[in-house]
């Protein structure tokens, strides 16, 4: 088989919906089509029009510079495919969410990889960027905020970064899936013009159904990302553009929604880590962030004993393994109070924190 295994998205497939208390998924709450107050029909040619003029007013970026896509995925298959050419080696940030590299490698691409050290707090360094890029590099990747660690970049080390890499003609690639929630209708795509951005209406806005995704390019390349639709889709369901177009228009009421209940949620993850008396560190995500990423410093946290607290405790976090970085979790808030109160405490269990849990 050409395509690599994605192994998260396999863990994912296993578990989701499994789990009484999910501490793994890290979108917010899924809105219904009825909370979205309206229908679609099926076959609304227009859909794709109106969806890249709402993204068009949201973000303040040209029509001419808007490609809807199928879900941030396909957002991110259709960058990768539109900016890179054979031989080229595409550069992703370690830790980093797996699609990021295994899209690009199903590609043909070498894939090399940077660090976003803890001991920087996952800043996103353009020294540490440019030391690991190569003559073959066309592409770097990074997501903001950061998935896992749900640290946002300054806007400075992007635009400073991407301007860098313009001196050698390498796109930078930023997967902008969880940005709604820290900045609303704002995008890196303004930092420079080899920054390209991708994003759905999935993860901030809860509205993982209709799979509406986008992605903001300079004109040049939108040709290049829009052939690769005919390639997957043919043509994509009108249908997830126009949800995409109503969930854009409602996209202030939807991140109200989304942010109900997040502080006091945020409060027992920062007292859970603290308590933990030195077993548990990490860095601090933004204030609205639904995850974070948590260093074990025992050591006790692999895959094996997390699955195995999903069997036995029903609770479940995302392996760091996953993300290149075993001994870590990905932990999640993104359910309601009572469930993320009761999977910490059997998190506690799991983990064998001794912290009363
Ligand atoms: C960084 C990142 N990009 C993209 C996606 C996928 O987005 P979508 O569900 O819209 O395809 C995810 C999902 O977890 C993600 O974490």
């Amino acid at each position: 088989v050409l395509l690599p295994r994605i192994e998260y998205l396999d863990f994912a497939g296993r578990w989701f919906g499994q789990v009484a208390y999910d501490l793994a998924s890290s979108g917010s709450a899924i809105s219904s089509a009825a909370e979205l107050g309206t229908t679609v029909a099926q076959d609304e040619l227009a859909a794709r029009d109106r969806f890249r003029s709402a993204l068009s007013r949201r973000y303040g970026v040209p029509e001419a510079e808007i490609v809807p896509c199928v879900g941030g995925s396909g957002a991110f298959f259709a960058l990768v495919a539109a900016a890179t050419s054979r031989g080229d080696h595409v550069l992703v940030e370690s830790p980093g969410y797996e699609s990021l590299i295994r899209v690009p490698q199903g590609l043909g691409l070498e894939v090399r990889r940077f660090e976003r050290r803890a001991s920087d707090g996952f800043s996103l360094d353009p020294e540490r960027v440019l030391a690991a890029i190569g003559p073959e590099t066309r592409l770097v990747v990074v997501t903001d905020p950061h998935n896992p660690s749900g640290v946002v970049a300054s806007d400075r080390s992007i635009a400073e970064l991407a301007d860098y890499l313009a001196q050698r003609d390498v796109w930078l690639c930023v997967d902008e899936v969880y940005l709604e929630l820290a900045a609303p209708g704002t995008t890196a795509r303004k930092l420079g013009d080899n920054v390209i951005t991708c994003s759905s209406a999935t993860k901030c806005w809860g509205l993982p159904w209709p799979r509406a995704g986008w992605v903001f390019v300079p004109e040049r390349l939108v040709a290049d990302v829009t052939r690769v639709e005919r390639h997957v889709v043919g043509l994509a369901p009108a249908s997830s553009f126009a949800w995409g177009e109503r969930a854009t228009l409602g996209a202030d009421a939807l991140l109200e929604r989304a942010a109900r209940g997040l502080a006091q949620k945020r409060e027992l993850v920062d007292r859970f880590v603290n308590d933990s008396v030195g077993a548990l560190a990490w860095t601090p995500p933004h204030a609205r962030s639904l995850f974070g990423w948590i260093h074990d410093r025992r050591g006790h946290c692999s895959l094996s004993r997390i699955e195995r607290g999903a069997r036995q405790r029903g609770v479940l976090v995302s392996p760091g393994e996953f993300f290149d970085a075993p001994g870590w979790f990905r932990l999640s808030w993104s359910a309601e109070l009572e469930i993320v109160q009761e999977g910490l405490r059997r998190l506690g269990q799991v983990l064998e924190l001794g912290n009363g849990g």
